[in-house]
C-alpha cells in the first residue's frame, strides 16, 4: 500500500504571542515541526507535503535540506481548504494528515489508523473529561456518523466527551472526491475537513476511527503555557524511560534532554543536568548536580563534579572532571584524567594519569602520560593573529602559575620552576626555570602612614 502524508502548519498560532511561526517553536530545543516530519518518514511515505501560510519562507528555509513538498495556503480558510492545497501532489492509495503543532503523535498509533481507515476514512479520537474548543464525535449504533465543531454543537452535541484529534487517514480518491464538496456554511465560514465524516456517511461508506490514550500523543501547542507544559511532559517521559532501562535519575523532574542521550549500566544523573545534542555516558558514569554535557562522550567509571560544562569532547574512563570545569571543543582526554576546578581546556588532548587540578587554560595543546599541570599554569596559545600548539611530553611537572608561550615543546621528564614563562622548547629530563633571581635587600623598611 503507498502512502502520501500531509502536514498543515499553515496557521499562524496567534495566541503564541512571539516573531517565530508556531510549527517553529521548540520543543527539546527542536522546532514542532520536525518532530511531525520525523514521525512521517518512519511511516515510509511516497511523500510529504506540508501546506504552510504565515512566515512561509522562514518555515521552508528551517527544512530546506528535507525531502518534503511545499503547498502554500495564501489564506487560511479552513483546515479543509488547507487539505485541498495538497491534491495535486496526492500520488498515492492512502492519505494521512497531521498537524505542523501536535508533534508528539506516534508512529505505532497513525499504522492502526491506517489499518483502520479500510478503504474508507478513519479518525482519531480521544476521552477528554474537559473537551472544550475540540470538535467531538458524533456517534450513531456506536458507528462514527459526524464530526461537529465546538462552536457548532447544541447543548447535547457539548456534552460529548470523545474528540476530534484531527488527525486522520482516508482512501486518497474518496478524499479528493470528498473535499471537492465541502462548504463554508457554519459559524466559522471555513471549510472545514471534518466534515468529510458526515459526507461519507451520507454516501454509505463506513468511517472508522482509532482511540488514543496518552493524551500527549494527540495534544497540540497554541500559547507559550501549553509549549512549557508540553516540555515538561516530555521531558519526564524522556526521563521515565531512561529510569525504565536502569539509569539512576535522581529526580526525573529535574533533567532536560535536548537530543539523544544513551547511557549504560549503573549510571547516575543528579539533578539540573542538561544533556544537548548526542551524549553517550558509559557504565557507572556518575554526573553530579547542574552540569551542561553537549555532544560528547563520557566512558565507563569517570564522574564529572558540579556544575561543570562539557561539549564536543570525549572524556576517558576513571576520570574525575571538575567541579566548575569546562571541557570545549575538540578535547579528548585519555584514562584516569583528573581536571579540577576552574580549569578550561579547548582543542587539545590528554593522556593518561595526568592532571590538571586547579585554575589553568590549556588550549591548542598535546599533553602525554603522567605530567602534572600546576595550579594557574596557562598556554599562551594565541599571538593576537595566529593559534599555535603546545607539546608537552610525558612525566613531565610544570610548576604553578608557570606561562607557556605557543609554539612550543617541553621535553619529556622536565620540571618547569613555579612562575616561570617558557618561551623556548627544554631539554628531556631537565629542570628549567625563567624567574628572577630571589634577592635580600638588609636595611629596608615599609612606608610607615604618614601622620
Ligand atoms: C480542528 C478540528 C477539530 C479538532 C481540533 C483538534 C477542523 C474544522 N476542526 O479545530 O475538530 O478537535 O482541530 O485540535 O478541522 N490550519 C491550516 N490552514 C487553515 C486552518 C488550519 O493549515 O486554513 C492548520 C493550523 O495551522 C493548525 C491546524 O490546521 O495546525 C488546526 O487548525 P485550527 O484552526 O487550530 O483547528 P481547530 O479550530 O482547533
Ligand atoms: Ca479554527
Amino acid at each position: 500500500m503507498s502512502l502520501s502524508i500531509i502536514i498543515l502548519a499553515a496557521g499562524k498560532g496567534a495566541r503564541m504571542t512571539s516573531n517565530l511561526p508556531k510549527v517553529l517553536q521548540p520543543l527539546a530545543k527542536k522546532p514542532l515541526l520536525s518532530y511531525v516530519i520525523n514521525t512521517a518518514k518512519l511511516l515510509n511515505p511516497n511523500e510529504i507535503i506540508v501546506v504552510v501560510g504565515h512566515q512561509s519562507e522562514l518555515i521552508k528555509e528551517t527544512f530546506k535540506t528535507e525531502d518534503v513538498i511545499w503547498k502554500i495556503q495564501d489564506q487560511q480558510l479552513g483546515t479543509g481548504h488547507a487539505v485541498l492545497q495538497a491534491i495535486p501532489s496526492l500520488k498515492s492509495e492512502k492519505t494521512i494528515i497531521l498537524y505542523g503543532d501536535v508533534p508528539l503523535v506516534e508512529q505505532s498509533d497513525l499504522l492502526k489508523l491506517v489499518e483502520q481507515s479500510g478503504n474508507s476514512l478513519a479518525v482519531m479520537t480521544y476521552i477528554k473529561d474537559v473537551p472544550n474548543g475540540y470538535g467531538r464525535i458524533q456517534r450513531e449504533n456506536a458507528e462514527v456518523v459526524s464530526i461537529i465543531e465546538d462552536k457548532d454543537c447544541n447543548d447535547d452535541q457539548r456534552k460529548i466527551k470523545e474528540i476530534n484529534t484531527g488527525i486522520m487517514a482516508a482512501d486518497t480518491q474518496k478524499l479528493i472526491k470528498w473535499l471537492s464538496k465541502l462548504s463554508n456554511n457554519n459559524s466559522q465560514k471555513e471549510y472545514y475537513l471534518t466534515d468529510i465524516v458526515a459526507l461519507a456517511t451520507a454516501e454509505g461508506e463506513k468511517v472508522y476511527s482509532h482511540k488514543v490514550l496518552a493524551e500527549i500523543t494527540i495534544s497540540g501547542v497554541n500559547s507559550k503555557a501549553e509549549l512549557v507544559d508540553m516540555e515538561r511532559k516530555y521531558q519526564s517521559k524522556l526521563a521515565q524511560t531512561l529510569v525504565s532501562n536502569g539509569a539512576h535519575i535522581i529526580d526525573p523532574n529535574r533533567i532536560d534532554i535536548r537530543g539523544e542521550l544513551i547511557v549504560g549500566r549503573d549510571v547516575t544523573i543528579d539533578v539540573g543536568c542538561i544533556f544537548e545534542g548526542d551524549v553517550t555516558l558509559g557504565d557507572n558514569v556518575y554526573i553530579h548536580p547542574y552540569c551542561v554535557l553537549k555532544n560528547c562522550k563520557v566512558k565507563s567509571n569517570s564522574t564529572i563534579e558540579s556544575f561543570s560544562y562539557i561539549d564536543s569532547s570525549e572524556i576517558g574512563k576513571e576520570n574525575k572532571v571538575g567541579p566548575y570545569a569546562r571541557i570545549r571543543p575538540g578535547t579528548v582526554l585519555g584514562n584516569t584524567v583528573h581536571i579540577g576546578n576552574f580549569v578550561e581546556i579547548k582543542n587539545s588532548s590528554i593522556d593518561e594519569f595526568s592532571k590538571v587540578n586547579h585554575l589553568s587554560y590549556i588550549g591548542d595543546s598535546d599533553i602525554g602520560r603522567n605530567v602534572n599541570v600546576g595550579a594557574g599554569t596557562i598556554t599562551c596559545n594565541y599571538d593576537g593573529a595566529n593559534k599555535h600548539r603546545t607539546t608537552i611530553e610525558d612525566d613531565v611537572f610544570i610548576g604553578s602559575n608557570s606561562q607557556l608561550v605557543a609554539p612550543i615543546k617541553i621535553g619529556k621528564g622536565s620540571t618547569i620552576g613555579a612562575g616561570s614563562t617558557i618561551t623556548k622548547d627544554t631539554p628531556d629530563h631537565q629542570l628549567t626555570l625563567s624567574r628572577s633571581k630571589q634577592i635580600n635587600i638588609t636595611g629596608w623598611k615599609r612606608p610607615s602612614k604618614k601622620k
